[in-house]
């Protein structure tokens, strides 16, 4: 029983909230207490002041009013007060029922005033005319019958005055509405940026709108990823360099083992200036598709089924691939970067075990990709170093297979890059299971 379960989850909601919720008390306590004391008095005072001139007029006419009276008083009621009366003679009058039902409040008011005023008998007839309100009095001789208009007894004030209450919070509502719904826009636009930043995807700058903090935080988030891209572009540039430049050595070392006399230790020396200039190349080639490309929306599905024909084609058989049926989403990837990652992974199952199973589905905005194969696997305490650039494990292993040791670095980097995550588990094959978790 806390506050914060009762409250909006949006901040939209919370701020419409903050608005409504003291405006509606206000309008409550406006209605409920000030008004309609109010209008109980406006009624109370109308009813009496109706009550008071029927009552003058009955005093004017007399018990037993003959011809003459009534014409005078007739023309009295019709000048100073608007009612006009009718004379029934000999009619007698059955009295007025105060438990009459479906009485308005105003006009059960107005009954009080006559029932301690008029000493004759009366009634009220509200049905006849509708709109008017007839007063029948029993005299000595006849009825009495006086018809008043009913807005005598209504204040057409208080409907208005209840009409701008409830109309200005429409009006009120509807405005705070509209701009609460700007202010929450550029917010939810950084929440996007953020997201699709942690996720590697381009975005432009937006356009910075709304409240001078929500403009500020966007500035600051757009700086940020300015510098944050110009970093991750430095890095890879001066890697690339380095590596270049690390080739020139290699190169004369290379020359002058040429022109020395060959034996065994040239020929070690040679293989590591192989070995090394493969590990350059390896990474020289990473790093220069790295940060050129752009992401695109492209197809899981499809990268998936490529690699799994290319391979098909070298040795039928060896590798099995199971997308479902209803497909995968597409999202915005670095598709060549996306290819290689993957290529990678399924490349290390068909070279270091016979036969590999490739796994797709996707559950909960995330696409999950398991590659299962019946290799040696890699012990639990070696996962985290496969994953190291140049780490090679089982030496021995490496030197028939070939390799740099840089495929899974490559790999994690891109999936990394993606929002996404890679991780090593047995297989039920009996070999290594990779997933490649990555959210769409
Ligand atoms: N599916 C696998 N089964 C068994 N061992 C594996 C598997 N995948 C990777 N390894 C081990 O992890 C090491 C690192 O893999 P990585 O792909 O980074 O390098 P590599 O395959 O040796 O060289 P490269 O991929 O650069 O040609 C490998 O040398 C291998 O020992
Ligand atoms: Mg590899």
């Amino acid at each position: 029983m806390q506050l914060r379960d009762y409250m909006p989850k949006t901040l939209f909601g919370r701020m419409l909230a903050i608005i409504l919720v003291p405006m509606i008390i206000v309008q409550i306590v406006t209605i409920f207490i000030f008004y309609e004391r109010h209008w109980d008095s406006v009624t109370r005072h109308m009813a009496s002041g109706l009550g008071s001139e029927i009552d003058y007029i009955v005093d004017q006419t007399g018990a037993l009013p003959d011809t003459e009276r009534l014409e005078q008083t007739k023309q009295l009621a019709a000048r100073y007060f608007n009612f006009k009366i009718r004379f029934l003679p000999d009619a007698i009058l059955e009295p007025y029922n105060n438990n009459q039902r479906n009485v308005p409040y105003s006009e059960l008011a107005f009954a009080n005033v006559l029932a301690s005023r008029l000493a004759y008998p009366w009634t009220i007839d509200l049905e006849t005319i509708p709109d008017f309100i007839q007063i029948q009095v029993q005299l000595g001789n006849g009825v009495m019958l006086i018809t008043a208009d009913r807005k005598r007894l209504i204040s057409s004030t208080s409907w208005t005055f209840l009409g701008w209450t409830v109309g200005s919070s429409i009006l009120l509502f509807c405005t705070a509405l509209l701009f609460l719904k700007a202010q929450v826009k550029p917010i939810i636009q950084l929440a996007n940026a953020a997201r699709k930043l942690g996720l590697g995807r381009q975005t432009d700058d937006w356009h910075l709108q709304g409240a001078k903090e929500v403009r500020l935080a966007g500035r600051a988030f757009q700086s940020m990823r300015h510098r944050i891209n110009r970093q991750l572009a430095e890095r890879t540039a001066m890697l690339a360099g380095v590596s270049h430049d690390l080739r020139t050595p290699l190169t004369r070392m290379r020359l002058q083992l040429a022109l020395m006399s060959s034996s065994q230790d040239t020929a070690a020396l040679e293989q590591d200036i192989d070995e090394l200039e493969q590990m350059i190349d390896g990474y020289l080639a990473f790093a220069r598709g790295e940060g050129t490309e752009q992401t695109e929306t492209a197809s899981l599905g499809d990268i998936l089924n490529s690699i799994f024909s290319a391979s098909e084609k070298i040795d039928k058989g060896r590798l099995k691939l199971e997308i479902p049926e209803t497909g995968l989403p597409d999202f915005p990837m670095r598709r060549r970067a996306m290819k290689r990652a993957l290529e990678n992974i399924i490349g290390n199952a068909v070279r270091y075990a016979s036969y590999a199973e490739i796994r797709a589905k996707y559950r909960g905005d995330n696409i999950y990709i398991f590659i299962d194969d019946d290799g040696p696997g890699i012990a639990e305490e070696h996962r985290a170093d496969a994953i190291r650039p140049f780490v090679r494990l089982e030496e021995s292993r490496n030197k028939a297979t070939g390799g740099t040791g840089l495929g899974l670095a490559i790999a994690n980097d891109i999936i990394l890059g993606h929002g996404g995550e890679l991780s090593f588990d047995d297989a039920p094959l009996g070999g290594l299971r990779v997933t490649v978790t990555l959210p769409v």
